[in-house]
């Protein structure tokens, strides 16, 4: 007995030192229930290799107050491991010289060859990949519930603004709220996006929110697309002032109202509630924008953290861009992978037209970035724009004015 522990002894002594736990401490703004569920399938893999989770959520769609979160931990010198990130603030960051070199980990896993270069023109700065994209996004869509559909009598899904208009009509005479909206600034440039491709085409849009073109942004086409955003604010609910986009979802899936238009993270709180893609629910592309997709990609940015950190950051970064996470988390979240490489065989009927649509926009040159999720211009325009859009939306400004406002809020 006494031999065997001293035996025990002796082995303790010879065991290796306990080693610091890996961890990752990741910011993002994904707070609804679609949006946990997906970062949870990321959270899983992680733990399953023994990195621990620490999470740093921070509410408010589109990311606005998660930005200014990280800028209070980078200020403070001690940044999160990864961050959630759109576009143009991937970039801004990267140029501030705080995030990591991921080129080891991309050259040994091709990404290179396998994300879309419409991604890579924000995840790489200076030749150098620093960030992990994790999907894509698109803005130009509807969300409908298909028994309200049925009830109202609207049999085809509207292909033009006029149809959409009367379907929307339909809807509203039957009882129930025609659109489902959260007054919120990102979320009215949310449906601001489709609105302008659908009113002024693909031309138009860039012309008028990656060039900045002062005479598309205030011009006759703008002042439609405002007259646009008008009309739709009559199917809005009187109590739509600062909801959530996802109680608006919410309001899909239980029959109160028609339609969303919303970007596809929609999706995710449908499958949440267990509605069946094309059965229970039809989703399709704003009217007027069939072809086109605008797009917004997720990415996690990878902040310059110590040496102890960064084993746990990369196997972040390899756990993202893996394509059996890719496939299981995009297909929760709503999104399509941003690898070309995933197939689309898990996905449901909207998954699948969203992984189609952006493979064919890509190659027909339909492909635009979208200006309300920080993927056509700087965050400082971009929140210019917002509140032209809010104010407009919200009857403080009529169409012309807010197609003048667009127009110097680009220049200033
Ligand atoms: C992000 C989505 C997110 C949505 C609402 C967008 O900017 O790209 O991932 O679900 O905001 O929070």
């Amino acid at each position: 007995m006494k031999k065997q522990v001293l035996g025990l002894l002796i082995a303790a002594s010879f065991a290796a030192p306990v080693m610091a736990e890996e961890a990752v401490e990741v910011l993002h703004w994904w707070t609804s229930g679609g949006e946990a569920a997906a970062l949870g399938v990321l959270k899983g893999n992680l733990e399953k290799q023994g990195v621990k989770w620490n999470d740093m959520p921070v509410a408010g769609g589109g990311g606005e107050q998660a930005m200014t979160a990280v800028r209070a931990r980078v200020t403070a010198g001690n940044p999160p491991t990864a961050v959630q990130m759109l576009g143009f603030d991937i970039q801004d960051w990267a140029k501030q010289g705080v995030l990591s070199d991921l080129n080891a980990i991309a050259t040994k896993e091709g990404w290179d060859k396998t994300v879309p270069q419409a991604l890579q023109k924000f995840s790489k700065y200076n030749g150098k990949w620093v960030s992990a994209p994790v999907n894509v996004h698109s803005t130009n869509w509807v969300w409908a519930n298909k028994e309200v559909l049925a009830k109202a009598g609207v049999t085809t899904e509207p292909k033009t603004w006029e149809e959409f208009v009367a379907a929307l009509d339909k809807v509203q005479k039957a009882g129930f709220i025609g659109l489902a909206h959260g007054g919120q600034p990102w979320q009215e440039a949310t449906v601001f996006d489709g609105v302008v491709l659908a009113t002024g085409g693909l031309d138009f849009y860039k012309k008028a929110f990656i060039d900045l073109d002062p005479k598309a942004l205030n011009s006759d086409t703008m002042v439609k697309s405002f007259d646009r955003m008008a009309q739709l604010r009559k199917y809005v609910d009187k109590d739509f002032s600062g909801r959530d986009w996802n109680v608006a979802s919410g309001m899909v899936i239980s029959g109160k109202a028609g339609f969303q238009i919303m970007g596809d993270w929609a999706k995710g709180e449908f499958v949440g509630a267990k509605k069946v893609a094309m059965k229970d629910f039809a989703c399709f592309r704003t009217p007027g924008t069939q072809g086109m997709v605008s797009f917004n990609a997720d990415q996690f940015a990878m902040f310059k953290v110590g040496a102890d950190k960064v084993a746990a950051q990369n196997k972040l970064a390899t756990a993202i861009l893996e394509p059996g996470f890719q496939s299981a988390f995009n297909v929760v979240k709503g999104s399509a992978p941003a690898r070309t490489d995933v197939p689309d065989t898990a996905f449901d009927a909207c998954g699948k037209k969203a992984i189609k649509d952006l493979a064919e926009a890509n190659k027909s040159d339909k492909l635009v970035g979208s200006m309300a999720h920080g993927h056509a211009v700087p965050a400082s325009i971009k929140n210019a724009f917002y509140d032209v859009i809010t104010r407009q939306f919200n009857g403080q400004i009529d169409s012309k004015k807010a197609a003048v406002e667009m127009a110097s809020a680009a220049k200033n």
